[in-house]
């Protein structure tokens, strides 16, 4: 079955341009009303413990300015919790976090850390926010997810995203496709995000049971050249497309 998939636009990178100067601009919210005119469902915002990019106040702002949902994508620590309880986003992604990574590197081990993030997942979920973890394609994560009682997960796209060579691009893919089955045969919506550019949204997309795709870098990145809605418009109109090839296809 091929359910819509929804695109989550990451403002991230446009605050850490704006704090490459340390003032206003360019402002995250107004990237993130441009990208709920040209075709977004929601708005995707990761609060850094060491808040190198999004801040505190875009959090606040993103819930006040912006009718897109939010999802906040933070680490499982007391901060972050009491943060997002605070400004109940319509959803929390844990990620795992480590202050000098350059990005998020890897997914959580939802496997061995199932004591310390069950209570995340649990008073989240109390809260009414939709919580995701943000997990390697690996049908063993799928499942910890499922037992720490997760409604979604989001599969770490970045090794099939970042591969060099056919080979090692079927073997994430495949991976991929393996654990997007694992979740749905648990019943878990299933999430992909990390490095998707225009190069790789395709086969992504073609996957019928993923639900939303987490896009930030590329997007703004690609955006310095044609301008933020005609990227995200572009991105809208690949996943679209790709929804209608057959999987086989899209391996190769
Ligand atoms: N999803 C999650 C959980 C992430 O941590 C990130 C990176 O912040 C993204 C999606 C977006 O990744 P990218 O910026 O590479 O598109």
């Amino acid at each position: 079955m091929t359910v819509p998939l929804r695109l989550g636009v990451n403002i991230d990178h446009v605050a850490t341009i704006r704090n490459a100067r340390g003032g206003m601009h360019p402002d995250p919210i107004r990237a993130a009303v441009l990208a709920a005119k040209a075709g977004a469902d929601g708005i995707t915002a990761h609060l850094r413990e060491d808040r190198r990019h999004i801040s505190d106040t875009d959090i606040e702002r993103l819930g006040r300015e912006i009718d897109l949902p939010l999802n906040l994508e933070m680490a499982a620590t007391d901060e972050m919790l009491e943060i997002a309880l605070r400004h109940q986003p319509f959803a929390a992604c844990i990620v795992p976090e480590k202050r000098e990574e350059r990005t998020t590197e890897g997914g959580l081990d939802a496997a061995g850390g199932h004591n310390h993030l069950a209570r995340f997942v649990r008073d989240m979920g109390s809260a009414d926010i939709r919580v995701s973890l943000f997990i390697e394609p690996d049908p063993i994560q799928v499942n910890a997810a499922a037992q720490l009682g997760a409604p979604v997960v989001e599969l770490h796209v970045g090794a099939y995203c970042d591969a060099e060579d056919k080979v090692a691009r079927e073997h994430h893919y495949r991976r991929i496709i393996d654990a997007a089955a694992k979740a749905e045969e648990l019943g878990l919506e299933c999430h992909a995000g990390h490095g998707i550019s225009f190069a790789t949204v395709g086969p992504i997309a073609a996957i019928p049971t993923l639900m939303e795709l987490n896009i930030g870098h590329f997007l703004v990145g690609e955006a310095i050249y044609v301008g933020l809605s005609d990227t995200i418009t572009e991105m809208r109109r690949r996943m679209d497309e790709a929804r209608s090839v057959e999987l086989p296809e899209a391996i190769s």
